[in-house]
Formats: structure tokens, sequence, C-alpha cells
């Protein structure tokens, strides 16, 4: 070869023709070509973003009239007890023709367990449905999916057209590939990511938010701003995932704490629900982070709301985040682009009102701000610390944090949240 071939990593940063100019031999030019070749194709790998919308969202006041259209079907409806003790699922079973065979299936709890998934499986090994409906929060959408995925698994049931429909704006997992079941033995909440666990259409309704209590509004709209703040500093982050996430901060930002004050405030519900559905479609693009991986443990571990957990600990993984110095300018820039904050004003100042914003909503919504206030045992949380952080090592959210966690750095943040 005529001349020595420039390293890669170089190679990359040259254009091609101040390589070319030069006094080359023929067969150095072919090499150099195939060497710009794999270069490009290695850049455009690296720039590959998989935006992956399935799901067909309906979405309005008149949208549940979209389970009309079922006739002749065998419809299993999955919901917690509450929905149907309270006479909520009755929101959806007027809009079902009576053509179709309808079995309600109605042991959701909060944070499902594999015990509920276990015998939902069994369930539905002996009904077959045409129809599966996930009617309530994440935790009835969740254990849908979960069943859905193990009687998959073991080739138990024909196809599906499964329908989420989700009661609080929270989750946003009618348009996830996710969902997060507790194993109550380890106490441990374990997330499965699949394209086959999302739902084939979602039906978003704010009406169906109006019953949501004052607390449960606090935690899942928290749980949305986390989703949102997670998606957009995320090392996946793409322009599909920040326009999501910046109108779903957006809408927080303008009917979170209408909807906690006046629950019956149809605009402000409407606002928030898509707000969730937003964010959801926002993280199942871009993932999550350690905000995520350290709220399953106080999950699984001390049954805290979803949300509330994500709340407890947010400004602090905003903090530890913001070290970098990339995260705290894409923070800063959400902050800018939501009129927020001038840029005038610079980065570490919108940082600090982003944190600022989250503990005054925080209080105005009565939400507790640490373990200690929701009496967890001083003793007990410094005997499962170590064990939690190491496991919210493990989590699936960890890889999309925006900064590279160790053990003793999750443990240190979760230490921060006891007080
Ligand atoms: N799959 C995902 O992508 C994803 C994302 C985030 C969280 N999650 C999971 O979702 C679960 C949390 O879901 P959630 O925050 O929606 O809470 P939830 O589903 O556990 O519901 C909380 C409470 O609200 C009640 N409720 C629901 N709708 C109501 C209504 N319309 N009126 C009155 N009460 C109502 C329920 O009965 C329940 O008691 C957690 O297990 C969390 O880990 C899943
Ligand atoms: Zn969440």
């Amino acid at each position: 070869m005529g001349k020595e071939i420039l390293a890669l990593p170089l190679l990359l940063q040259l254009e091609k023709e101040q390589l070319l100019q030069d006094t080359l031999l023929e067969e150095d030019v072919v090499h150099l070509q195939v060497v710009f070749q794999f270069a490009s194709a290695t850049r455009r790998l690296k720039l590959l973003h998989e935006v992956y919308i399935k799901t067909k969202i309906y979405s309005g006041e008149n949208s549940l009239s979209r389970l009309e259209k079922f006739k002749n079907e065998n419809i299993w409806i999955i919901c917690d007890g509450f929905l149907v003790r309270s006479g909520i699922v009755k929101g959806i079973l007027k809009f079902i023709d009576s053509s179709n065979n309808v079995s309600i299936f109605d042991k959701v709890i909060p944070d499902p367990p594999l015990t509920v998934i276990g015998s939902g499986v069994a369930i539905i090994k002996k009904i077959n449905p045409s129809v599966v409906i996930a009617y309530g929060g994440g935790s009835a959408i969740d254990t849908a999916k979960g069943i859905l995925y193990f009687a998959r698994e073991q080739n138990m049931i024909d196809k599906v057209n499964f329908i989420a429909i989700p009661t609080t704006s929270g989750t946003g997992s009618e348009v996830t590939n996710a969902t997060i079941i507790t194993d109550t033995e380890t106490k441990i909440k374990h997330a499965i990511f699949d394209d086959s666990l999302l739902p084939d259409e979602a039906i978003l309704d704010s009406n169906l938010t109006l019953s949501v209590p004052a607390d449960i509004t606090a935690n899942t709209g928290i749980d949305v701003l986390t989703h949102a703040l997670e998606a957009y500093v995320s090392n996946k982050a793409n322009s599909y995932s920040d326009a999501l996430a910046e109108k779903a901060v957006e809408l927080v930002i303008e009917s979170l704490v209408k909807c906690y004050n006046n629950g019956k405030d149809i605009e402000a519900r409407s606002k928030m629900h898509e707000a969730s559905n937003l964010a959801g479609i926002a993280f199942n693009i871009s993932g999550l982070g350690i905000n995520h991986s350290l709220a399953h443990q106080l999950g699984g571990r001390f049954k805290i709301p979803h949300g509330l957990a994500n709340g407890l600990l947010l400004t602090n993984v905003i903090d530890y985040n913001s070290q970098d110095v990339s995260t705290l300018k894409k923070y800063a820039k959400l902050l800018y682009k939501t009129g927020m904050v001038d840029k005038i004003k610079g980065d570490e100042f919108a940082v600090k009102v982003l944190k600022e914003y989250i503990n005054s909503i925080m209080k105005i919504m009565k939400m507790p701000m640490s373990l200690k206030e929701l009496n967890i045992g001083k003793d007990e949380f410094h005997k499962v610390k170590s064990l939690m952080a190491q496991n919210a090592l493990k989590d699936g959210c960890t890889k999309s944090n925006p900064r590279k966690v160790n053990t003793l750095e999750l443990e240190d943040l979760i230490g921060k949240i006891y007080q």
C-alpha cells in the first residue's frame, strides 16, 4: 500500500476529498472507499433510532363508542375489584353489544403480583377470548399484559385483539411495550419489555378519570412528569421522544394542579390524560432512567404507590444527572421550551427552577416528602438500602439513564430520601 491508512477514528473526522486529493495509488483509493462506506454505515447505525408506534389511539369524549364495533366476540375484561364494586365498569359495559359474550376478571391489585398473573393465565386458557379489554390504572393494564404474555409464551390462546382503556392519567401503559410485575417473595418489581405487549388500541376518555381521588391524581400526575423528564434526558432520546416529552411537560404544568384542586375539571383532566399518553409514547421510544429503577425498589419493598415513589426521588435524581453538563443543558432546554425560564438566566438557574417547581407542586398536592413521613422504620430501611441499590442497578431502566451509575451512588440517592 502506497500510503499508510489512517486510523478509523481519525479518518471519520476528515472529509473524503481531503484524503483523496493527495497522491494516492489506485488501490489506496479503492481501499479508502471501502473504509468510507464502512464509516458511513457505522455512523448511520449510531444515528439509527427505533420509533415504533403500533397502538391505534382513540382520544376524546366519544372514544368509548369504539367498543360498539365488537359483535359476536368473546370479550374478557380485566380490571380491579374497586371498579366493579363502584359501578365504574358500567361506563364501558354500556357500549358493548349484547351479541358478545362478556366475562370479567376483577382480581387486579396495585403493583400486580405474579400470583394474580398466574391465576389470570389459568382463566384465559379456559376462556380463550378473542378480545381482551384492560380497564383501569397501570396495574390493570400491566396485569392484562402479563397474562397475555405468559399465555402466548405457552401457546394457550389464539389471536387476541388487545384494547387498553386507562382510568388514571399516569403510567401511559396503554402505549408501552412494558409490564411491571411484582415478585412478592423477593419484593422486587420486574419489568418485561416486549413489543408483543403493545395494545392494539388505546381508548382515552378523560371522563373515566373524574372519579380519581386527589391523592391518586397527585401520584399519577407526578408519574407522568417523571416519564417525560426521564425520556427527555435519556441516552436514547431523539427528536421524536423530545417532541412528545416537551408537550407532555407543557400539559402537566398547565393542568396537574388544576386536576388536584378540582377533580371534576374536565378540561384539565383531558389535558392530563393526553399528557400521560404522550409521555408514555416518549418513554416507549427512548426509555426511562434511574428514577424508575429506584422507584421500582420502593414500590416492591414498601408498597409505596408508584408515582409517589418517583416524586420522592425526582429532585435528587435531577441533581445527580445534572452533574453531567450535557444533561444539565438538556433539562434547561426543556425549561426554556416550556417558557418557564428565560434562556438569558442560564442553565443552572433553569434546573434550579425545575426542582423548585417539583417541590412546590408536591407540597401544594400535600404529597409526603420523605420515607420517614411514610412511617417506614429507619432500621428496616438501612438494612435493605444496599440490596435495593443492587437491584436498581440491574433494573431495565438503568441502561438508558444519561449518567452511568454504580451501586454506591444509587444507595446514596435512595438514602437521601429517608430524612
Ligand atoms: N407498563 C408501563 O409502562 C408502566 C409505566 C409506569 C408504571 N407502571 C405500573 O403501573 C402501576 C401503577 O399504576 P397507576 O399509577 O395507574 O395506579 P393503579 O392502577 O395501581 O391504581 C391506583 C388506585 O387507583 C384506583 N383507580 C383507578 N382508576 C380509578 C378511577 N377512575 N376512579 C377511582 N379510583 C381509580 C385503583 O382502584 C387503585 O386503587 C404500577 O404497578 C407501576 O409499576 C407501568
Ligand atoms: Zn412510572
